[in-house]
């Protein structure tokens, strides 16, 4: 069946919002499967930019129909806004376009609050979280107290399930937070009418869609949020988000089987970012990573935060193809590289005086390793106007080699420039 997942390789903001976008030209469906509007993912077309939290990547393209699975954590009040600033752009100008579970849980004002109020609490060790409310959704899904997106649709039960609900979250605001509580009344009468907005989007199982979609042999993208190494469970905990962002919740999460995926493709960027707190080997301080922020623009499509900068580390990318199962690479800003003499890249770590080449999984011993570079060429051309993998210079066509053998997995896209058009394909994507 010819399902493909896109997944974020590294500490996400890899490009997936512009791989989904160039692959949506040829497919029917994308579905968004985790995550909520901590994701910010970019697409620039003809020199436009769209920036997307919620609603999935596929949206400029009106035949492509666009579902938000269970999986995601759904701040409606994002959603309803950045639906009206696409339509505001003359986009999704048809409902058809966006579907949403009835089974996404509902994330609401408590949830942004309450993570504002942890975050503050930790002080120093804070995670650096976007502040989105995202740990508190997910830990209502899991104790079972969420208000789902069909929720919506029943005022009656709606009004108890948020009575129940902000008894336990006013206590914890006021009594342990010292901040205010959240009223019942103006957020209930919000709900029904951000409901009676939604109701067109309304999908009651997108499960069943997507399977008949594979099923009937349609193309169906599954646009991961974030990046491997912030997975909940297969990350470095607890500089984590709280869902599961590897390949595997793309079943989980939209609600179909292992055996529908045909291709697993790990977008990766040229070097490496991160942004918030959390061990990150390769980070480099001072000019060079300063020169790298600055010519990839590497500041937070969400919060606006400086990124984190550094190089490529095939130690964490080699173990992100080990825990989703990548099948295929796509290697991103391969253009912010242009320029310098050297280039490094990790290709395995010093622990306690001893090289190992498998990512240690303690975060405590991720904090202590120390990057063991290979020294490549660099190229000094302006890239970002090329066109075919042939017309690269050699030191970049070599650094795509290297990465590929490094890691055996094939490079199928490399990407020169935000633009749909700076994107170089060595093999399609649907065979
Ligand atoms: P995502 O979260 O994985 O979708 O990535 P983000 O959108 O947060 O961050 C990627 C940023 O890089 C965005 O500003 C993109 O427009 C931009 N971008 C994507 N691919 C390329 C590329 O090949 N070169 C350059 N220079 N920018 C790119
Ligand atoms: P996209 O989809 C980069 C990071 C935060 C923080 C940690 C936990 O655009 O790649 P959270 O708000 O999720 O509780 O924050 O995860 N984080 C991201 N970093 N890209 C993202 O999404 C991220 N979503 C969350 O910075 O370190
Ligand atoms: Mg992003």
């Amino acid at each position: 069946m010819p399902g493909i997942i896109v997944v974020g390789s590294q500490w996400g903001d890899e490009g997936k919002g512009k791989v989904i976008d160039v692959f949506s030209a040829q497919a029917d469906f994308v579905v968004r499967y985790q995550g909520g509007a901590n994701a910010g993912h970019t697409l620039v077309v003809n020199g436009v930019k769209t920036v997307l939290h919620l609603v999935p990547s596929g949206i400029l393209h009106p035949k492509t129909t666009c579902i938000i699975g269970a999986g995601v954590v759904l701040d409606v009040e994002e959603v309803l806004s950045e639906i009206s600033s696409l339509r505001a752009a003359g986009l999704l100008q048809a409902p058809e376009q966006l579907k949403i579970s009835d089974s996404a849980t509902v994330l609401l004002s408590y949830h942004r609050l309450l993570d504002a109020a942890r975050e503050q609490a930790l002080g120093h060790e804070k995670i650096g979280t976007t502040g989105r409310g995202i740990g508190p959704a997910y830990e209502d899904r899991a104790s079972r107290k969420a208000i789902l997106f069909g929720d919506l649709f029943e005022p009656e039960s709606l009004r108890t399930k948020l009575e129940q609900s902000l008894k336990e979250k006013n206590f914890l605001l006021e009594r342990y937070y010292d901040t205010k509580p959240v009223e019942l009344e103006p957020l209930y009468k919000r709900l029904l009418e951000i409901a009676d907005q939604l109701a067109a989007f309304r999908c009651k199982d997108a499960s069943l869609l997507v399977h008949k979609a594979l099923k009937s042999g349609k193309k169906v993208l599954f646009e991961g949020a974030q990046g491997t190494m912030l997975d909940l469970l297969h990350g470095t905990y607890p500089f984590v988000t709280s869902s599961s962002t590897i390949s595997g919740s793309a079943c989980i999460g939209s609600g179909i089987g292992p055996n529908a995926v045909q291709k697993i493709i790990g977008i990766t960027k040229a070097y490496t970012t991160r942004v918030g707190s959390g061990p990150f080997p390769t980070e480099l301080g001072g000019d060079l990573g300063e020169r790298i922020r600055r010519e990839g623009a590497e500041f937070g499509a969400t919060t606006g935060r400086p990124r984190r900068t550094g190089w490529l580390d095939l130690v964490a990318l080699k173990y992100a193809i080990r825990v989703n199962g990548i099948t295929n690479l796509a290697l991103m800003k391969l253009d912010v590289l242009s320029g310098h003499e050297r280039i490094d890249v990790c290709v395995a770590y010093k622990l306690d005086g001893q090289e190992v080449k498998d990512l240690p999984t303690a975060t405590g011993d991720l904090v202590r390793v120390e990057p063991v570079y290979k020294t490549l060429q660099g190229w000094n051309d302006d890239i970002s106007q090329v066109r075919s993998i042939q017309d690269l210079p050699q030191p970049a066509r070599d650094y795509i080699q290297f990465i590929g053998n490094e890691v055996a997995t094939p490079i199928d896209v490399v990407s020169v420039g935000p633009g749909r058009e700076q994107t170089l394909w060595i093999k399609p994507l649907f065979t």
